[in-house]
């Protein structure tokens, strides 16, 4: 099979995970890097032994590249992604997606229209711990799945603000904990569950005084099947605390704490836990980067959709944009989510127009 050659679209603390797969996969070849910091950029192309470029539509042009993956700043992933999917690449992002709505829906449209394959990044979704819980659930071992509840905790400090051009705004990053960091959570949640009925979220800032984005906040999502979901996510506490991930069916429980799954079936329990041999990234983002880059290849090569396309990738943003807006509103917010539509939980037929 000849390797998919591949452009790295911005060299930033992320990018290095993903230079390194494509380095070390069988489906790839890291053929250029792009980063408007020529510092970086050169960086990387010393290390990789690759071109360096600065302005990302001189390697749309280029006939070698095949596809681009997108480690950029979240405002710039539509605009990037649109471009590249236009001059005939396929198009491997980071997460979220994009910050809009209608960002989101162009990606989708475009990919739709020029035939070539979106995906995004979510790779917590290959965990081994995510992968077994998905498993029981769907043989149906932990019966009707009642309830479900995640908890982040993690640190970000004032630096990780002060020092970034781009964290801790509205305009470019979207948000903050629950676009940036929770959203990995929200989206497993989604995964496992299925589709959001509707849901109520709050949101402060309370420990940053640099930032006017989330660093708090809490959702109560109820599921179209009837699970309750409860979310707590914070990037003020004192470390980067492993992520608590429970799921309460009536037949039994699971708990995705970190990188471990731990299932109880009646007197049975199942541990499942992962090793850190499949990236060189940080312990809190997961160590499947490597393997959602090369699953995603395989579908390019075979022509298929990639497991987690532009419309997988989508559901998790909507949740976190719906959060944003029923903190503002002080309403729920109802799914499919639509921006600004009506909200009204008493009277769903006839909406009394909050
Ligand atoms: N999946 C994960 O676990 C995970 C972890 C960390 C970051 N991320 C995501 O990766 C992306 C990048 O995050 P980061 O922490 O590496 O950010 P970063 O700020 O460290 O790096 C971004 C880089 O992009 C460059 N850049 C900005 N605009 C550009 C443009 N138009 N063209 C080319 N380069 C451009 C910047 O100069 C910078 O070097 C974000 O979407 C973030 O949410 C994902």
């Amino acid at each position: 099979m000849k390797k998919t050659r591949v452009a790295l679209i911005g060299c930033g603390r992320v990018a290095r995970v993903h230079a390194e797969a494509l380095v070390a996969l069988d489906e790839t070849e890291l053929v250029a890097v792009v980063d408007i910091k020529p510092d970086r950029a050169e960086n990387f192309s010393h290390h990789y032994g690759v071109e360096a470029y600065t302005d990302y539509k001189e390697i749309l042009e280029l006939p070698d590249v095949d596809a681009v993956q997108i480690a950029t700043p979240h405002h710039t992933h539509a605009e990037i992604a649109i471009a590249a999917l236009k001059a005939g690449k396929d198009v491997l992002t980071e997460k979220p997606m994009a910050i809009s709505v209608p960002d989101m829906e162009a990606m989708i449209q475009t990919a739709a229209d020029t035939g070539r394959t979106l995906g995004v990044i979510f790779q917590n979704r290959y965990n081994d711990a995510s992968q077994a819980v998905k498993q029981v659930i769907e043989a149906g071992e932990l019966g009707v799945i009642k309830g479900i509840r995640a908890f982040i905790t993690w640190r970000r400090t004032d630096e990780y603000y002060t020092e970034s051009d781009w964290k801790g705004t509205w305009d470019k990053e979207g948000g903050g904990v629950l676009i940036d960091q929770a959203i990995h959570t929200i989206d497993l949640m989604q995964w496992l569950v299925g589709e959001v009925d509707y849901l109520e979220a709050r949101y402060d800032t309370r420990a940053h005084d640099m930032i006017d984005v989330d660093d708090v906040a809490e959702a109560h999502i109820v599921f179209k099947n009837g699970t309750i979901g409860c979310l707590y996510a914070n990037c003020n506490y004192s470390y980067d605390a492993p992520i608590f991930l429970e799921i309460h069916g009536e037949k039994g429980i699971a708990h995705i704490i970190g990188d471990k799954a731990t299932i109880t079936i009646g007197n049975r329990t199942l541990t499942v836990e992962q090793q850190a041999d499949e990236t060189t990234g940080l312990r809190y983002w997961g160590f499947s980067h490597k393997r959602q880059i090369r699953d995603y290849y395989r579908a390019v090569q075979a022509g298929k959709q990639p497991f987690i396309d532009g419309k997988a990738g989508k559901t998790a943003v909507d949740m976190v944009l719906a959060m944003y807006e029923s903190s503002r509103r002080q309403v729920p917010i109802y799914f499919p989510y639509v921006p600004g539509a009506p909200s009204c939980k008493k009277n769903r037929g006839g909406c009394c127009g909050r």
